[in-house]
């Protein structure tokens, strides 16, 4: 089959199309999933699973059609069902003809947008609901800063954060996004090239950082005394996988601040189905790639500046 590897070190990543991989046969309950199209986060290249895997290919988030189940499978799916899925961190595996999933993985695909559009949802729609639901626990009435606002993990968080309730969205982008971050309902846009854009928004109740770094260290003095900042910017926090406590706690020691790893979920994922089904979620504008260019596909992937999230294209 069909995939892409990463080989070299971390350090020294290298993309290449592999046109003769074995396919994985599925084992137990997993479902094999015939894929049209796979996303691509451009800093999974810095994740470690790809270069710890045998096989060496990355990818997290699919879009295709079920293909085979493991002979202990007693799931609702059925084969040639159109799913998408999220494969869980550890595991990844995805940018293939073929990939294995686990049943807690998949959910039906949206009918109203194609394999491409679908399979750029996954991390960003999953990433955005925990960090809102499980990490900061928002609630209606709140005020929420987002960073990365017009990424494909914020444009995610600012829309749910946007459709509860009496919210108030600040939002952080750059100027040329003003307008697409205020269209998904944020209220307030704040440009990170301004300086001391930190200072303008002041006594947030959440921050939902997808940023990291200097972007990471200055939300703190956008939030209040007793406030939560998740973030999942890459690459983590020092003080992130038991790494100790961040340093600006010692002047803010009422802030809640975590850092987490997505985790699959496909109710979640069929929460998203319906959103985008019935128009009240937006799908991410995609740039795709064929196969082939996969080199291509993921340098594009990293840049900056990007205004659509990119994807593989498998299949037709
Ligand atoms: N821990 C997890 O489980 C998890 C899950 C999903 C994603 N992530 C991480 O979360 C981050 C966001 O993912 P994504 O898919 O949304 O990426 P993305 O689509 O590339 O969006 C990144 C956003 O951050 C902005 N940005 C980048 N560097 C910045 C800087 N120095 N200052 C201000 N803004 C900056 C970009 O702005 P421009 O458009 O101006 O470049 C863009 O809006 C990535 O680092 C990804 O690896 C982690």
């Amino acid at each position: 089959m069909k995939a892409v590897q990463i080989l070299g070190e971390v350090s020294s990543p290298e993309v290449f199309s592999n046109w003769s991989m074995e396919k994985p046969i599925p084992e137990g309950s997993q479902i094999l999933i015939h894929v049209h199209a796979a996303g691509i986060t451009g800093d999974e290249i810095i994740w470690p699973e790809p270069y710890a895997s045998p096989t060496r290919i990355p990818g997290h988030e699919i879009s295709g059609v079920i293909s085979e189940f493991g002979p202990d499978y007693n799931g609702p799916f059925t084969v040639g069902q159109e799913v998408f899925a999220f494969l869980d961190a550890e595991r990844g595996q995805g940018q293939a003809e073929y990939a294995i999933c686990l049943p807690n993985e998949v959910a039906l695909k949206p009918k109203s947008i194609s394999h491409a559009e679908a399979a750029s949802l996954p991390i960003p729609l999953l990433t955005a609901r925990e960090a809102l639901t499980d990490h900061a626990r928002i609630q209606s009435g709140m005020k929420v800063l987002i960073t990365g606002a017009s990424g494909a993990v914020g444009v995610m968080a600012v829309q749910l954060v946007a459709s509860m309730d009496g919210m108030h969205v600040v939002a952080l982008a750059s100027a040329k996004n003003y307008e697409m971050v205020k269209d998904l309902g944020a209220h307030e846009v704040l440009d990170y090239n301004s300086s001391g854009w930190e200072r303008e928004v002041q006594e947030v109740d959440v921050v939902f950082d997808t940023v990291g770094g200097d972007v990471l260290a200055k939300v703190w003095e956008c939030v209040k005394d007793d406030g939560v900042i998740v973030t999942v910017g890459d690459p983590a926090p020092t003080w992130a996988f038991g790494g100790g406590q961040a340093a600006e706690s010692v002047d803010h020691p009422k802030v809640r601040y975590e850092h987490f790893i997505v985790s699959p979920n496909a109710e979640w994922l069929e929460d998203g189905r319906e959103k985008i089904d019935a128009g009240s979620l937006r799908k991410l504008s995609v740039q795709t790639f064929p196969f082939g260019q996969a080199k291509e596909a993921w340098a594009h992937a990293r840049s900056r500046g990007r205004k659509d999230k990119v994807v593989i294209v498998f299949e037709d």
